[in-house]
């Protein structure tokens, strides 16, 4: 494969935000699915990746009339949680995105995880968009099922359209104190210095359409460098698990690269390196609703798949892509740490030493 602007891989995407500012809902909004309302207490636990394809995003965005060709393959998004205890969790994954949504509650404004997760992004340099979320919970609110926003903020009232500049005003000024520059997506004539604020509402789907084109928008203008894909493989663990009938099993997020069934990779583990053999590389089924079966004709079109008890097994996966790995020996993996894969002119004691370091 040629590294080339012709070969774009996807780019990761990390939502991050204060708790219960409606991270998971955006997710499940875009999905199409109900995720939120099965977890325990509503609060995320962990880091779950969620792939878009282009041609989804290309469906969801029809409506804004910019169907120009989107030049990378898909979207892959990672949740974080939002409550305080889980620091480490949030770090790890704005560590692997290209891009991330700071998802804010529009009645709460800038809250203390806002706060801490805006910290993480400015010290990594990593370009972001704010999601202004829950605008249907300003008083009097017209429901525009998944409507961009400008067309749907045209179907508001005066009193609706004048609180939501009060606020945004207010936001925006919260922004200012913690040195950012911000304003809303569409009034902003100098991207790249001001940072994009889109409204929107995970329960109705308003502004929807807009966070997404504007992603892969503005990662397509922004990060061509960052995204020409390479073969050369960047892999993160983000979970350890222990599968019924399939022993301990990683969950990574394959940055770069392609990974094969077969190949030898090497992982750090807490008593020394572990080397193995890739057994399965396995991603979630997709789902019933309309959406992932939509998704899983291109899922299937693309990659020859093939359906196999509740996740489905792939010859190779290519950047970017949440990736379950089963292999054995894999109990004592470290999560956070990298995967390497054993290439043909690759000495393994190397690649162990390289594993040992993260
Ligand atoms: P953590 O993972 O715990 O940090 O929370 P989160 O940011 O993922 O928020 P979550 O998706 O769990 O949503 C929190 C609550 O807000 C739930 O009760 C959602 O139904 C509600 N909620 C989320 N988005 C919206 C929205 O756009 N409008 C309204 N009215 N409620 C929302
Ligand atoms: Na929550
Ligand atoms: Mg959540």
């Amino acid at each position: 494969l040629k590294r080339s602007e012709d070969n774009l891989r996807s780019p990761i995407c990390c939502i991050m935000g204060h708790v219960d500012t409606g991270k998971t809902k955006l997710l499940d909004c875009i999905r199409g699915t109900n995720v939120q309302e099965g977890e325990a207490g509503e609060i995320t636990q962990q880091i779950g990746a969620t792939y878009f394809p282009a041609e989804n995003i290309r469906e969801r965005t029809r409506e804004l009339k910019a169907d120009a060709k989107l030049r990378v393959p898909g979207l892959l998004v990672i949740d974080t949680p939002g409550h305080e205890s889980f620091t480490n969790l949030r770090s790890r994954g704005s560590g692997l995105c290209d891009i991330a949504v700071l998802v804010v509650d529009i009645m709460h404004g800038l809250e203390r995880q806002t706060i801490e997760s805006l910290n993480l992004l400015k010290m990594r340099n990593t370009e972001f968009i704010v999601a202004l979320n829950k605008v249907d919970r300003l008083f009097g609110w017209k429901t525009c099922k998944n409507k961009p926003i400008v067309k749907a903020m045209k179907r508001q009232s005066n009193d609706v359209r004048n609180e939501f500049k009060m606020r945004v005003t207010q936001i925006i000024t919260q922004f200012k104190e913690q040195g950012l520059n911000t304003e809303l997506y569409y009034k902003n004539k100098e991207m790249g210095e001001i940072f994009n604020i889109v409204p929107t509402s995970a329960i109705s789907g308003e502004g929807i359409p807009d966070l997404l084109l504007l992603l892969v928008k503005w990662t397509e203008k922004t990060l061509v460098e960052k995204l020409m894909f390479t073969n050369e493989i960047q892999c993160t663990v983000l979970e350890v698990k222990a599968i019924k009938g399939q022993g301990t099993t990683i969950d990574v997020v394959l940055a770069n690269g392609v990974l094969h069934e077969g190949d030898q990779i090497v992982v750090c583990g807490t008593q020394g390196p572990i080397v193995t053999t890739i057994r399965a590389l396995l991603t979630p089924h997709p789902m019933r609703d309309i959406l992932f079966i939509n998704m899983s004709k291109i899922f299937y079109a693309n990659a020859s798949l093939m359906p196999q008890g509740s996740y489905l097994h792939h010859k190779e996966l290519k950047a970017a892509q949440g990736v379950k790995i089963n292999a054995q020996g894999l109990d004592h993996a470290v999560a956070g740490t990298g995967l390497y894969v054993v290439g043909p002119d690759d000495d393994v004691e190397d690649i162990k030493e390289a594993t040992m370091q993260d």
